[in-house]
């Protein structure tokens, strides 16, 4: 697995047509290849948002806010510009990091003070990621397609996010 050190490739290929759970668990564990050994989270962070973008299909956005200073800053992703700061308990990232709850949001329009950085956005999921009882971060994931995550989606980055923690 790619590339904690120089000369090794990234050789991850996901199987689309397994289940999720498989799928998701295929993924936690090319993550954990990925990051493992590594000390700097903004490397770590940038290689799984470039895996996610790469294993999941019907995204157009994928990548992660840190709390910096009371608030949510921008972090490596995959996907067109995004907004940089999102105050706490804005839009479906600022929810999620304020409840540290999932956010599972099947049509953005309904949600109320959603945050529109691609208009082409129809659906998100947001999962905070959670160290020593803090949220440090959210995972964002989000598609052109109306109701593109599920229970499944949720659990299975869910199950990532909590694998890679202590590496951001
Ligand atoms: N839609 C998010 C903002 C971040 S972008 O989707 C990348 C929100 O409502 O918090």
């Amino acid at each position: 697995m790619c590339c904690a050190y120089p000369g090794k490739m990234f050789d991850f290929s996901p199987v689309h047509d397994q289940p999720k759970a498989a799928l998701y668990d295929d993924l936690r564990q090319a993550a954990l290849g990925l990051t493992d050994g590594e000390r700097d989270g903004i490397a770590n962070m940038a290689n799984i948002a470039a895996l996610i973008g790469l294993a999941l299909p019907d995204l157009n956005w994928a990548g992660f806010y840190r709390m910096v200073g009371g608030e949510l800053v921008l972090g490596p992703f995959v996907g067109k510009p995004a907004c940089i700061r999102i105050p706490l308990g804005t839009g479906v990232c600022g929810t999620a990091a304020t409840t540290g709850v999932t956010q599972l949001v099947p049509d953005v329009h309904a949600f109320p003070g959603h945050i529109a950085c691609d208009a082409a956005s129809r659906s998100e999921l947001v999962v905070p990621v959670i160290r020593a009882k803090k949220v440090i971060a959210v995972l964002d994931l989000d598609s052109p397609l109306a109701s593109r995550f599920d229970a499944d989606d949720a659990a299975g980055i869910e199950a990532l996010v909590m694998a890679i923690a202590d590496r951001i």
